[in-house]
């Protein structure tokens, strides 16, 4: 065994407070063990979704917001048809950014009227998708405003757009700032009154704004700051028109803990900080729907990646757990989308959770690189060939963000339960 002196003490692999059950060791989904779970896939590896918690995880939510405004799924988090279906019943609305999202959106039965869709690069017939179906366009710069304008009056139908505002502040101690500077995101807020000004064109109906700064953020004070910031600058802009603001829409960015030392959103403050600028507001926007779009923080605490290990093997001192997934299946806990210095996500071995028999081990997957690797070097419960290894905190930007025909084996299996 190798020595653990700058290692976490031995339980700490799960350095989050994930939400499933123990029974004797073996972590169980909604009632059932991996091995039950690993059958019903017909296959390791596979992704769990446990509804009850994306479930429990909106009703938080309301109760953080109190009535102060929307809450919209993000698809891009998690574009399952059962998951978008699941939420089209929970949510306010959906945000998409492709015309496939947009597909699975209306497909799940959600009204167009609570569907928006933003992202640069919109394609021409991604632009006539969202008109023909009545959607909201968050327009990302006043060269697709002009684009958008031709299109609906090559339909005969006018499209309804917001501004998507690049702003003048920064969402701080973000894990991806998307705002605030040069970005290709969002119309410049020095350009703004310029854009208002393309939209007096009658193919265009101006609804309101959309502010999207940043994402994965944990720090309370960060998202309050942003949220003041992007009121003020909607209020500056709202100054220069005439027409009623309907949308406005806040972002999100609330962000979940993956490595150690990282703590949960203090979801309460945030949500006693929109109750305020609601009521602030609300004379001055009384029409306006208020609106936080949020992905990860919905369902990637629900979702679990399972895989097997095939081998224990040992090099030069080292151990390796060599198991049947890897980072072509979740290329987030690989440590490569997301991240810049690698960190291990929260893994554990699935069906020996908290052995007191620890070691110290590699989990890589069957890729010919050595970035296939889902924990680097980790403390684990002692592993055999045939036991579960499980990437909690893999809800969200797993499945979908992951290079699946990257040397060709085999996808995984998702399913929810
Ligand atoms: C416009 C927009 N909305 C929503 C999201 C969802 O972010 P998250 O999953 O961090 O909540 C993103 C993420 O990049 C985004 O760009």
């Amino acid at each position: 065994m190798e020595t653990t002196a700058d290692l976490p003490p031995a339980d700490s692999p799960l350095h989050i407070n994930h939400g499933f059950p123990v029974y004797d060791g073996e972590l169980r989904v909604a009632g059932s063990s991996l091995a039950i779970l690993a059958a019903r896939a017909g296959q390791t590896p596979f992704y769990a979704y446990d509804r009850t918690l994306i479930l429990h995880r909106i009703k938080v939510l309301r109760e953080a917001f109190n009535g102060a405004a929307e809450i919209h799924y993000a698809l891009k988090a998690n574009p399952m048809p059962a998951i978008v279906d699941l939420l089209a019943q929970q949510v306010d609305g959906f945000d998409v950014a492709s015309g496939n999202e947009l597909q699975t959106a209306l497909n799940s039965g959600i009204g167009p009227r609570n569907i928006s869709f933003a992202g640069p690069g919109k394609r021409p017939g991604e632009l006539a998708q969202a008109v023909a179906a009545g959607i909201l366009i968050n327009a990302e710069s006043i060269e697709e405003l002009r684009r958008l304008e031709k299109i609906a009056e090559t339909l005969g139908q006018p499209a309804r757009v917001a501004i998507r505002i690049n702003p003048d502040f920064e969402l701080k101690y973000s894990g991806m700032k998307m705002g605030g500077g040069p970005k290709q995101f969002g119309i410049d807020a020095s350009l703004v009154p310029q854009a208002l000004e393309e939209i007096q064109g009658c193919w265009l109906s101006f609804e309101g704004f959309h502010i999207y700064s940043g994402s994965q953020n944990l720090k309370a004070e960060a998202i309050i700051d942003s949220q003041n910031n992007a009121m003020e600058l909607v209020a500056r802009m709202a100054g220069t028109i005439r027409s009623p603001i309907l949308s406005i829409n806040l972002g999100g960015g609330f962000g979940i803990p993956y490595f150690p030392g990282e703590k949960p959103l203090a979801l309460s403050r945030v949500g006693e900080n929109l109750q305020r600028l609601r009521a602030h507001y609300a004379q001055r926007f009384p029409q306006a729907r208020w609106i936080v779009e949020l992905g990860r923080y919905l369902v990637g605490e629900a979702g679990i990646y399972v895989c097997r290990v095939l081998e224990k093997k040992r090099s030069c001192g080292h151990t390796f757990l060599i198991v049947d997934g890897g980072m072509h299946h979740h290329l987030a806990a690989s440590g490569h989308f997301g991240q810049v210095i690698r960190k291990n996500f929260p893994v554990s071995i699935g069906n020996r959770i908290g052995s007191t028999t620890t070691e110290v081990v590699s989990v890589v997957g069957p890729l010919c690189t050595p970035m296939d690797t889902l924990a680097d070097k980790m403390h684990l419960p002692v592993a055999e060939a045939g036991d579960f290894v499980v990437v909690f905190q893999s809800g969200a930007y797993g499945f979908s963000a992951s290079p699946h025909s990257f040397l060709s084996h085999p996808p995984p299996v998702e399913i929810v339960v």
